[in-house]
């Protein structure tokens, strides 16, 4: 048992909220978007830190990062979410291409120095990266390489990526509380038979009798859960097999994983994963993004697709009935955190990993 090592404070003062965004959520590799969204022209502005970021693929399939604000008279571009086609300025009608350069420019000999070299007109532009289909911006422009960043969780998304097929579930919802007490939530198993004691107390297809999941916790910033699968769960997946078909990276468990600061990934079996993003809306209000995508089968029969439709369509009901019981508690948390002094306690073993992201956090607000 010990201390946690976040102040109550850092969890609802704004002056720190700020001081977040910009030392923490700037220098960081933070989660932007999946590829598969950005084929063709389709494009998507996405909030990181105070920053709009617009994302798009230049004409390489390269993913790049460029501000959301026209090089003319600073309009903003886009606004926030998905879209299709070329990108337009609303204002005055500028288009941009693949790479960020203005090359369409209504009434252009009003500007020849910019029809002359449009390169010299470009979006601002920041770092970005992809690992698999797993799209990364860093605001700050110094700062380590995404592999550095990732470390081993990179070649978990490089195999998460396989064979990924396309979104099955998405939604943005948001939650009362600090992203840190949202984060600090997933980390732990620890309330689950007091918050979700009709959801994953009754059939979620982990291991009971095995001991307790295994913690990853080598990795300064990020951290990782695996549970075994019910043996039962597993001999009848194994069974329907020949139905579903094979799927490029199948493994027997359920694995959780934290990617500082604030994304999560999960899947049992690697059948499908869930992607979650937690975007610090303001001190006491976040933002999840949260995705789930499904993976390509191969071998399988049509009996066998419809019995992944409604397997996908069971655990996406089973995701939302436990998003909103942890949504209530974290609000509930967050109510707590207004009036609390004193440091928290934290379990050993069991909140291992809530300790392991507040000394990632500590670390990177230095
Ligand atoms: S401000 Fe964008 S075209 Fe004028
Ligand atoms: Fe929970």
């Amino acid at each position: 048992m010990a201390t946690g090592l976040i102040e109550p404070c850092l969890y609802r003062d704004p002056a720190h909220h700020a001081q977040e965004l910009h030392g923490l959520f700037r220098q960081s590799w933070v989660f932007a978007g999946l590829l598969l969204e950005l084929q063709g022209l389709a494009h998507q502005v996405v909030r990181i830190a105070n920053t709009e970021v617009l994302l798009q693929c230049d004409r390489s399939g390269k993913p790049r990062a460029f501000l959301n604000v026209c090089a003319h008279r600073h309009a903003q571009l886009c606004s926030p979410g998905k879209h299709e086609g070329a990108v337009r300025c609303p204002y005055h009608g500028w288009v941009y291409d693949r790479e960020g350069v203005p090359v369409g420019i209504p009434g252009k000999q009003a500007f020849p120095e910019v029809v002359a070299q449009p390169e010299q007109y470009r979006l601002a532009e920041f770092n970005c990266e992809a690992v698999g289909q797993f799209v990364f911006v860093r605001l700050a422009s110094a700062g380590p390489g995404l592999r550095d960043w990732l470390g081993t969780q990179y070649e978990f998304l490089e195999r998460a990526s396989l064979g990924m097929s396309g979104i099955t579930d998405e939604f943005r919802k948001s939650v009362d509380a600090n992203w840190k007490v949202v984060i600090e939530n997933s980390l732990e198993g620890y309330h689950v038979p007091a918050v979700h004691s009709t959801t994953f107390m009754q059939v979620d297809g982990m291991s009971r009798e095995e001991a307790a999941p295994v913690f990853f916790l080598g990795d300064p910033r990020h951290s990782h859960l695996e549970h075994p699968a019910n043996a039962d769960w597993v001999a009848s997946f194994a069974r329907m097999e020949r139905k579903i078909g094979r799927w490029p990276w199948r493994f027997e468990h359920y694995t959780h994983r934290l990617i500082f600061p604030n994304l999560t990934v999960t899947s049992f079996m690697g059948y499908s994963f869930h992607i979650q993003r937690f975007d610090p809306t303001a001190p006491e209000l976040t933002t999840v993004h949260s995705r789930t995508t499904g993976v390509k089968f191969e071998g399988g029969t049509e009996m066998g697709r419809k019995m992944m439709e409604r397997i996908y369509a069971d655990g996406q009901a089973f995701t939302d009935k436990v998003f909103g019981e942890d949504s209530g508690i974290c609000a509930k948390v967050q109510a707590g955190l207004r009036n609390a002094q004193r440091l928290a306690v934290l379990g050993e073993g069991i909140e291992d990993r809530v300790r392991h992201f507040q000394r990632a956090y500590v670390a990177a607000t230095k």
